[in-house]
C-alpha cells in the first residue's frame, strides 16, 4: 500500500497564492473530517501563521530543531478550525535555511509519520535545493501559478529543475549522465539538450538500461497544477500551456487540477490578518478550492489502493505488468 498523505505546494514564483491554497486546501480537507497538519515549509520567510490569524505562536520547527522540545508532536498548534493543526516556521530561520540533505530527509520522515491523515507543505519561492527536496519527498506535488507570462516560465522552470533534481539524485554515481543532465539544465550553448527526449535519446546509444529508467521516472513524475487569481476566460487556457510546454520539452504529463478564480475577498481577509474563512458560499474561489480539496481526497485514495501511473505506450508501461485502476472506497 501506498503512503500518500503528503502534499507540497510549490510554484517558483513569490507571491502567486502557495500559502493562500495551501491553507485553503487544508482547511477543505479539515472540514471534509479529515485530520490535517499544515507545515510552513517557507524557511526564512514564514507566514502561514499569520494567514490564520495567530500572531505569536507558542511554538515553531525551530523548537524542535534546536532540541528545545523532544517530538515533533510538541510543535503542532491548534488554529480556529477544528481538524487542523499547524507547525509552524520561523521568522529567524536562518540556521536552517540550509540544512544537509540527511537532514531535511530526517525532518521529512517525521512529518510523514504524524498520526494525521494529511501533511501539507507550503514551499517558500524559488527552486534552491530546500523547496525542491522537499517538493520531491512528497508523494502529492501540486505546482501553482497565475496566468501572467512570468508566472508560467516560473512554473515550466521549477518543474524542470524538480524533474533534473531528481535525475541527479537518481544518477549521480554515473559520471556521463551528471554531465548530460547539466548540459539539459544549461540550456544554452552549442553542446545543449533542448528536451528529455533529446536527452533519452543520447542516453539510449549508450545504455539501454539507464534509457528505460529514464523512462520509468519521467513517466511516474507525477505532478498536479492549479491555476490562480484567475481573472478572465483567457486566463484558463494558462495551465494548458503550460501542459502543453512540459510535455513538449520534458516528456511529462501534468495533471490538471483546475483554477481560483481572483477574489477580493481572499486578498481582504490577508491584508486584515483575519483566519480565512471559506464558508461564504458565493465566493467562487471557495467553491474552486473546495473542488480541488476533494480531488485531492480522491487522489489520495486511489493511492493507498495502489494505483500507481504509469503513461500507456511508454517503453516502461511495456516492460512492466499491466497497471490497474482500483475502484475508489
Ligand atoms: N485567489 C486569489 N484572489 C485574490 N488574491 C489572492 C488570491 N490568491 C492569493 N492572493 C493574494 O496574493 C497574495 C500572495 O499570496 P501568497 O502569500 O499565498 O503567495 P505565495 O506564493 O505563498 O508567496 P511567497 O512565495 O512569498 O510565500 C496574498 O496576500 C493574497 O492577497
Ligand atoms: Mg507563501
Amino acid at each position: 500500500m501506498v503512503q500518500h498523505k503528503m502534499w507540497a505546494i510549490g510554484g517558483g514564483k513569490g507571491g502567486v497564492g502557495k500559502s493562500v491554497l495551501t491553507l485553503a486546501l487544508s482547511i477543505w480537507l479539515a472540514k471534509l473530517g479529515r485530520k490535517v497538519t499544515v507545515v510552513d515549509a517557507d524557511l526564512g520567510g514564514a507566514n502561514l501563521h499569520i494567514l490564520l490569524g495567530i500572531r505569536y505562536p507558542s511554538v515553531t520547527l525551530q523548537d524542535f530543531i534546536s532540541r528545545k522540545v523532544d517530538k515533533l508532536s510538541d510543535v503542532l498548534i491548534d488554529t480556529p478550525h477544528e481538524n487542523l493543526k499547524l507547525i509552524c516556521g520561523a521568522d529567524d530561520m536562518l540556521s536552517l535555511a540550509n540544512p544537509k540533505y540527511t537532514q531535511k530527509m530526517r525532518l521529512l520522515n517525521q512529518l510523514n509519520n504524524l498520526p494525521t491523515d494529511f501533511v501539507i507543505l507550503d514551499l517558500g519561492a524559488g527552486t534552491s535545493y530546500n523547496v525542491l527536496d522537499f517538493f520531491l519527498y512528497a508523494t502529492g506535488k501540486l505546482a501553482v501559478f497565475t496566468p501572467q507570462a512570468t508566472s508560467l516560465q516560473n512554473v515550466y522552470g521549477f518543474i524542470k529543475s524538480s524533474l533534473l533534481r531528481r535525475l541527479s539524485r537518481e544518477f549521480s554515481q554515473n559520471e556521463v549522465l551528471s554531465a548530460l543532465i547539466i548540459r539539459f539544465a544549461s540550456g544554452s550553448g552549442e553542446e545543449k539538450i533542448s528536451s528529455m527526449s533529446e536527452l533519452k535519446h543520447i542516453v539510449r546509444e549508450f545504455s539501454e538500461e539507464n534509457y528505460l529508467r529514464l523512462c520509468q521516472i519521467t513517466d511516474n513524475f507525477d505532478v498536479k497544477i492549479v491555476a490562480n487569481m484567475v481573472k478572465k476566460d483567457k486566463d484558463r487556457e494558462a495551465s494548458k500551456v503550460v501542459r502543453t510546454v512540459t510535455e513538449k520539452y520534458l516528456d511529462i504529463h501534468l495533471t490538471d487540477l483546475g483554477f481560483v478564480q481572483y477574489d477580493t475577498e481572499i486578498e481582504r481577509s490577508v491584508n486584515r490578518m483575519v483566519p480565512f474563512l471559506l464558508d461564504d458560499s458565493k465566493s467562487q474561489a471557495a467553491l474552486s478550492t473546495y473542488q480541488i480539496a476533494y480531488q485531492i481526497l480522491k487522489e489520495a485514495a486511489a493511492k493507498s489502493s495502489g494505483d500507481e501511473h504509469t503513461r500507456p505506450g511508454s517503453p516502461y508501461a511495456a516492460l512492466s505488468p499491466a497497471a490497474g485502476s482500483p475502484a475508489l472506497p
